[in-house]
């Protein structure tokens, strides 16, 4: 039995979709914790690609139960179109549960979110303009309204009606356009009749999953480092990304998990605004997000794309507690002469290996790199660690060395047969 916790330790699209996919073979239970479908997790399968943003990525493995747990924020409409867009793939979507404690999405956050973004300006966050944010405000604002609400109509139409027109006076006063209510109730009403069969008190299947010795996996979503206590705040995401979340996230207690796995690239991306030090705008970054195709599985924006930073690194395994990685995509540095790793900052004249707490210090390092020969040969097809050209395990090695965790996994390409144990 094991009760294991997969996070991304960077920006997020770390290749955590692909990881719990290959993860879940043996596992009866996955449980997504926070977020919403700001995620996009992308899970390959033969020629198959599917994008899933609150559909846990253990869908694809009969049997599997893939819980949406209480520290979502679930957009309705957006679930029942993926739910929908799934089955008529002839993918299994019956062992789907819906925490009665998730918040729930509705038109007025994804308005709120992108006037808000507008009214900031170039201090915009760059956000995926889901609704997360708003959403998340009203949690905390103990006004939103949770997922159990979907199985009673007359209840969610009062709450959402009330709702939707406090965000209405609050459009109107900034002269923004506002809701036509009764139509998104419509809609509204559709997605609650069609997922009222799945919610359910997912706390207690997945503690009772614990208690009988299943495998249970905690799918994160994002990454360390858009953590909102622990990310470069103000650029984050609204929720707790690290592992602690799932705990919060799920109901399930700290003394139950085993292993913090963090997913990991090979080098660094990122969506969105906010600081990135070892960012290259360079032709280095050109091939990197050419090779890795880096554009958002949810957006489709570009991401940006830099040098492997040991900094971030080290600091996001320290707070996840992260005792296994899964290094990914190394196979996007095969071309490269010279691969580089940041090992340390100058900032303000000093060499600094801590992560400074405020992005505007974090916005003016200068990363200190080590240049390390590229392996100029292709990785896609090795199946072992020693398989590996020995400038590859070299640089593995020391990224291991840096971030003072033990590499467990690495992925070679997309698909679930180009990745294994080390
Ligand atoms: P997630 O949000 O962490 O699940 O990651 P995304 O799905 O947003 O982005 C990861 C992208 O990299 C997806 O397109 C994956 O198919 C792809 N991918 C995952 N692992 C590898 C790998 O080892 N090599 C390559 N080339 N692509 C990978
Ligand atoms: P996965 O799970 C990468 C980023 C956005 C923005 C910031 C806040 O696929 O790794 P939000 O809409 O959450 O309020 O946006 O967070 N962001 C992600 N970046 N991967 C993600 O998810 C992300 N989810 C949010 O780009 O910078
Ligand atoms: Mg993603």
């Amino acid at each position: 039995m094991s009760v294991d916790i997969l996070v991304g330790t960077l920006w997020g699209d770390e290749g955590k979709g692909k990881l719990i996919d290959v993860l879940t073979r043996d596992v009866d239970m996955v449980v997504r914790f926070q977020g919403g479908n700001n995620a996009g997790h992308t899970v390959e399968i033969g020629d198959e690609k599917y994008v899933l943003h609150l559909v846990p990525s253990g869908i694809f493995r009969p049997g599997v139960k893939c819980v949406i747990g209480n520290g979502l924020v679930v957009d309705p409409i957006g679930l029942m179109e993926e739910m929908t867009a799934l089955k008529e793939r002839g993918i299994d979507i019956s062992t789907i549960e819906l925490s009665d404690k998730a918040h729930l999405i509705f038109a007025y956050h994804k308005a709120c979110d992108k006037m808000k973004e507008l009214a900031a300006g170039k201090a915009k966050i760059g956000t995926t303009g889901r609704g997360i944010g708003p959403a998340y405000e009203d949690k905390a604002g103990r006004c939103g309204i949770r997922g159990g609400a979907l199985r009673d109509l007359a209840l969610l139409e009062k709450l959402f009606r009330t709702q939707c027109e406090k965000y209405n006076t609050r459009f109107a006063a900034a002269g923004v356009d506002t809701l036509d209510v009764d139509a998104e109730w419509a809609k509204v009403k559709e997605a609650a009749v069609y997922l009222a069969p799945y919610v359910t008190d997912t706390v207690l299947s997945v503690n009772k999953a614990a208690k009988a010795g299943k495998n249970v996996l905690f799918e994160g979503a994002q990454g360390a480092l858009l953590d909102i206590d622990h990310g470069t705040y103000p650029f984050v995401t609204s929720s707790n990304t690290i592992s602690g979340g799932a705990c919060t996230g799920s109901g399930i207690a700290p003394r139950y998990v085993d292993t913090v796995w963090g997913v990991m690239k090979a080098y660094t991306t990122r969506v969105g605004e906010g600081p990135f030090p070892t960012e290259l705008f360079d032709a280095d970054g050109e091939e990197l997000r050419k090779i890795g195709r880096e554009f958002g599985a949810t957006t489709g924006r570009p991401r940006r794309c830099g040098w492997f930073d040991a900094v971030i690194s080290a600091y996001s395994c320290m707070i996840n507690g992260v005792n296994k990685l899964a290094i990914t995509k190394l196979d996007v540095l095969d071309t490269l002469e010279t691969v580089c790793i940041c090992t340390a900052y100058e900032l303000d004249g000093k060499v600094i290996t801590e992560m400074p707490t405020s992005a505007a210090d974090l916005a003016r390092v200068k990363p200190v790199y080590e240049k390390h020969p590229g392996w100029c040969c292709s990785t896609a097809e090795a199946r072992t660690f020693a398989e590996l050209p020995e400038n590859a395990q070299k640089y593995l090695n020391r990224i291991a060395e840096l971030v003072d965790a033990e590499v467990a996994i690495v992925s070679v390409g997309p698909r679930r047969d180009q990745t294994f144990l080390v």
